[in-house]
């Protein structure tokens, strides 16, 4: 096949895109965005499907609208003429027509930039599910694959005081990326966070990290900061006013800082989400924060939070909405951290993928805590090195971007993988690179049961702080005994929790505890999960908070939706279940 394509690309230019691979943006494009000077970019913004990828083989970005002879030509690329949408937003909530598309889409807008010519200047993307690439006016500056992690670029001498902006997003499933082709989640598609630009002075503050050391001691700091342009012995100033901290550090010839700060914060935990205001300054660029300050690490079989034990009452979570696919709002995340508290949650588990950095920074401020993962999801190219780079990269973009989190306790690497040997060493390697990245959080994963010794046996449990498991006794198995075998035989010197559990139910149904897709089974299965898990457990997350569009789901009761949800997809209609959880988390 490959030779009679080569014989065949002069004719169909079979490698059209060859041109456009321009190097990823990765982790390292991004710098400390809090307390910057911000333009957003969102708004309206022109609009196209690109089905067959015109954009590039007629290379649209040129904007070429008249011949030679400066006569007026028929273009299709006139920008201002096509259908106007809202960035952000994804595709498939648009219209109907473009419910399942996946393919190309091409957004674009001109915008006036007053930059004064001093400083720099930097593109940061929220988020554009999957691959995306950036045009300014007329040249491309950027590329980066990951559907859920941000990516910045500087564009400072690129602006003029008329700029056209494109940004290509494509959301084709494909077998090497981070997730693979088959997932049970629905594949929205577009530029679905925040586009803005972002000033610095020339020497700037790339970014600054603060913990409180995890000694179990709780009096002091680590500060680790990055920085640009600046020479060794140059200094950088931590502000904590609450704390007194008020302190000049010298900058190390590799531009960083890592330094320990005595101080006694008072502790962020869910019932005081206490926050602090840092400012980190050096030269003429000053960032700031608001951070709180926590210890959360296991002991033996336990898991404490600022040297108290705790269980983790959990619940998972998509990013979706009916209305907004998953360019939710404000409004729309604190609709689901009140949700999650009225439960009586104190942790979700952001599912499958980085969700906004607003949920941390709101779950900051409302006292839940969180589990964070990359979508290292089922079956992936294991052995192939771009797989890897994609997932390490996801990886290192989310930590570098909710590091600085209170609510995030725990880094989830990947979710019911095959064991492997390729993928042992795959996730064992992320691991790794979590633990090496962020001292002050714990890792997991969604680890396996081997269904014939009927407990956890997985390779990849002696690499994570907290081994968690998916199982679905009650649903999937109808045996409930199943799950007290496991319970019982499960030797494991580090905790285990239930990363998920749960049963359909079709919202509004009820009958016999014994029929499937009743709200009256899914409560009952509820009450044998606690009853079979407890006691053997460190925390328990049911699957799920809310119905989610899947199209794997294709059984008549399900419609499209994995119907899981201890909610209706509405967030509004609670199910028996609801109550049944709640109930059972006010006990603990
Ligand atoms: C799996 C998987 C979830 C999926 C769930 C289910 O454990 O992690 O993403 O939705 O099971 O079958 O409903």
């Amino acid at each position: 096949m490959g030779n009679m394509l080569e014989d065949y690309d002069h004719l169909l230019n079979i490698d059209y895109k060859k041109p456009y691979l321009f190097p990823l943006a990765g982790p390292e494009s991004l710098i400390h965005t809090e307390g910057r000077r911000r333009f957003k970019l969102d708004g309206v913004w022109n609009f196209s499907l690109d089905v067959y990828d015109t954009f590039l083989r007629k290379k649209f970005f040129e904007e070429r609208y008249h011949d030679e002879e400066g006569r007026d030509i028929p273009v299709d690329c006139d920008f201002d003429q096509w259908e106007t949408v809202t960035v952000p937003s994804c595709w498939n909530v648009q219209k109907e027509a473009y419910t399942y598309y996946e393919g190309t889409g091409v957004y674009t807008r001109r915008f006036q930039y007053h930059g004064d010519g001093t400083g720099r200047t930097f593109l940061r993307i929220g988020a554009a599910n999957y691959e995306s690439s950036v045009w300014l006016n007329g040249e491309q500056i950027a590329r980066h694959e990951g559907g859920f992690t941000p990516y910045m670029v500087e564009v400072t001498g690129k602006m003029k005081r008329e700029n056209r902006i494109v940004i290509t997003v494509d959301n084709t499933r494909k077998l090497e990326q981070i997730p693979s082709i088959n997932y049970d989640w629905f594949n929205y598609g577009g530029l679905f966070r925040s586009v803005e630009l972002i000033g610095t002075p020339v020497r700037f503050i790339k970014h600054v990290f603060l913990y409180l050391v995890p000694d179990g001691q709780y009096d002091k700091i680590c500060l680790e900061a990055e920085t640009a342009g600046f020479k060794a012995g140059e200094s950088l100033k931590l502000e904590i006013p609450e704390l007194g901290v008020a302190k000049e550090f010298p900058i190390g010839e590799d531009g960083r800082v890592k330094t320990v700060i005595a101080a006694k914060p008072r502790l962020w935990s869910c019932d005081d989400p206490y926050l602090y205001e840092i400012a980190a300054s050096a030269g003429e660029d000053r960032v700031t924060d608001r951070i709180g300050f926590r210890q959360i690490r296991t002991e033996g079989k336990h898991i404490f939070l600022n040297g108290k034990r705790i269980f983790l009452k959990g619940v998972c979570c998509h990013e979706e909405s009916m209305e907004r696919g998953r360019a939710l709002t404000d409004e729309d995340r604190l609709q689901i951290l009140r949700t999650a508290k009225d439960l009586g949650c104190n942790v979700m588990r952001l599912s499958h993928y980085p969700h906004h950095e607003r949920m941390a920074q709101m779950a900051d401020e409302l006292g839940m805590m969180l589990w964070e993962e990359i979508p290292v999801y089922w079956a992936l190219m294991f052995r192939e090195e771009a797989t890897y780079r994609a997932a390490s990269g996801q990886l290192r973009e989310l930590i570098l971007r909710d590091r600085n989190r209170a609510s995030v306790i725990l880094w989830g690497v990947g979710n019911e993988n095959p064991d492997t040997d390729e993928r042992l060493e795959f996730m064992s390697s992320l691991n790794k690179l979590a633990k090496e990245l962020d001292p002050s959080r714990l890792t997991t994963a969604a680890c396996l049961v081997n269904i014939d010794s009927m407990m956890v046996q997985d390779r990849l449990a002696e690499h994570v702080d907290v081994v968690a498991i998916n199982e679905y006794y009650g649903w999937y198995y109808r045996d409930y005994q199943g799950l007290g075998r496991i319970m019982e035989q499960t030797k494991l010197d580090r905790p285990l929790v239930i990363s998920e559990t749960g049963a359909d139910a079709a919202a509004g149904q009820f009958g016999d505890e014994e029929e499937l897709f009743t709200e009256n089974h899914q409560s009952k299965m509820y009450r044998k999960q606690f009853e079979l898990s407890e006691g053997y457990v460190e925390g328990i997350f049911p699957w799920i908070l809310f119905d989610f569009k899947s199209p794997v789901r294709m059984n008549p009761k399900q419609g499209g939706f994995n119907r899981k949800g201890l909610a209706a997809e509405d967030k509004r209609y609670r199910k028996m279940a609801f109550e049944t959880v709640r109930e059972y988390f006010d006990g603990k």
